[in-house]
């Protein structure tokens, strides 16, 4: 009898070699190498689904010229959100991966969407919850029509079986929830293995690209924040999604992180409510707390915070951060933030310390950025600066001004992008004061605006300006 053939894969990363390593060469992990069966092989590749559609199988190379660039069909998903997060819908034939931490509401996203979906069959494939646990809670999810006859629900976790379902019942779309819990013959080891996790995905991207089915895998994401299983998951997908949010807030978002047919700067936000997810079409007025906006009472003394207009994918968002500076209790002073770069933070109290004079290296300074979301526009710098000091003195800013601008080493204040939209949607929201870097203001027609507009070159300027 044959031996079966052993391979030993890195559990962190998947590369795999045929002796056990005691460091992974490609990611630099110790002792994450585990044996595992390689199975009969062949069966996977006997297999097929049809015609890869859009490779150039067994043809050999072609011109570049000679190949007609045409857009991906794309199946329109009825939820904007997730659409654009897409890049305008869901490609055919692509695989995409819905990663995030257990119970955020990966489920909930999927089921609502497909839910929703007009005059397209849907196999939604369950590893984890019962036929019955998932009507429950489709009949909690509140859906624009009530009739779902074109949606198939089957509880199961081996491959094969799920593909003799596919064949049976031709489905427009497979959602596979959830990779970890999917399990194939050709491995011989549990499911949520590496190598199960490999294979399955491996077994579910050839389907796809096959048959021209688009599939949607929901993936889970262990502590350290890479979706559990193989780095290489990533690698082989099209798209990777990612929904995050801070379990106590009830904002969630939606951003790819990876998206061959589209952008990934985009993001989606919702809110869960009790029947489903909402989408959030205005976010500023959700990510602004009570009383920032035009109806709030702007006499009160917040101290510590300020009101970022930053810019996140292609839509503005007024961001409030909030700054508390106290006296270090203890000997090293504490420096914390959430939702923010840390070093960033650091390299933006030691301009505020020897560029402008204030002298906060003995104080602690905790930052946070409201609706628990994470911001990566160098635009929030400012505003960050800003609300520093203004719990450092203690004074508050006044509610009506928000500012966008990038704080550089020296202590200047750079040009940032897309001030038109940012100066909009501050107008929009009803501040009636916005600090912008002055570079900005270079073929600005302020006459559009009705919002009083204030350049600024350096950061002393900007705190002039704000607290007199
Ligand atoms: P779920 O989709 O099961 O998370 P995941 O698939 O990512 O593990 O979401 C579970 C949470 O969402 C659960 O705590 C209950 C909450 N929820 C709502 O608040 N409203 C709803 O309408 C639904 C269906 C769930
Ligand atoms: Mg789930």
């Amino acid at each position: 009898m044959a031996k079966d053939k052993t391979a030993f894969v890195c559990n962190s990363c998947g590369y795999d070699s045929p002796k056990w390593i005691g460091r992974c060469p490609s990611c630099g992990e110790w002792n994450t190498f585990v044996e595992v069966r390689l199975g009969k092989g062949g069966d996977t590749k006997s297999q097929t689904f049809g015609k890869i559609t859009d490779r150039n199988n067994g043809n050999g190379p072609i011109l570049i010229n000679n190949i007609k660039s045409e857009e991906e069909p794309r199946i329109n998903l009825y939820d904007n959100e997730l659409n654009r997060v897409l890049g305008g819908g869901l490609v055919t034939g692509s695989l995409t991966l819905l990663g995030g931490e257990p119970g955020i509401g990966k489920s909930t996203l999927i089921l609502q969407t497909v839910l929703n979906l007009p005059n397209k069959k849907v196999l939604y494939v369950s590893g984890e919850e019962s036929a019955r646990q998932l009507k429950l809670r489709a009949d909690r999810i509140k859906t624009g029509s009530t009739q779902h006859d074109s949606m198939l629900i089957l509880c199961e976790v081996m491959i094969e079986n799920i593909f003799e379902s596919i064949k049976q019942v031709q489905p427009d779309i497979v959602v596979i929830d959830s990779i970890q819990t999917m399990a194939t013959e050709n491995v011989e080891s549990s499911p949520g293995s590496i190598s199960q996790i490999r294979e399955c995905a491996a077994m579910l991207l050839k389907f796809a690209k096959e048959s021209n089915i688009p599939v949607i895998m929901i993936g889970h994401i262990n502590k350290e924040g890479s979706i559990a299983g193989p780095k290489i998951l990533e690698h082989m997908v099209d798209t990777v999604l990612q929904f995050e949010g801070d379990q106590h807030y009830m904002y969630r978002i939606v951003r790819a992180i990876k998206n061959r047919f589209g952008s990934t700067a985009e993001l989606g936000i919702y809110e869960m409510m009790s029947d489903g997810l909402r989408q959030v079409t205005n976010p500023s007025e959700l990510l602004l707390s009570e009383g920032c906006t035009k109806n709030g009472d702007s006499n009160e003394n917040f101290s510590g915070t300020a009101i970022a207009c930053s810019i996140e994918g292609v839509r503005p968002l007024l961001i409030e951060t909030q700054a508390l500076v106290s006296t270090a209790a203890y000997g090293t002073p504490q420096r914390s933030a959430t939702g923010f770069d840390l070093r960033r933070l650091n390299m933006l109290l030691a301009v505020l310390e020897k560029r402008v004079g204030f002298k906060i290296g003995q104080k602690d300074v905790y930052l946070n950025i409201a609706g628990g979301i994470k911001v990566t526009d160098p635009a929030i710098d400012l505003s960050v600066i800003s609300a520093v000091l203004s719990s450092n003195v203690d004074t508050g800013i006044d509610r009506d001004v928000c500012m966008a601008g990038e704080v550089g080493l020296s202590g200047e204040i750079r040009p940032v992008s897309r001030i038109l939209q940012r100066i909009a949607e501050a107008e929009k929201l009803g501040f009636s004061r916005i600090i912008i870097p002055t570079a900005n203001l270079n073929g600005l027609d302020r006459s559009k605006f009705k919002i009083e507009i204030k350049g600024v070159r350096r950061v002393e300027e900007a705190l002039r300006e704000l607290f007199g």
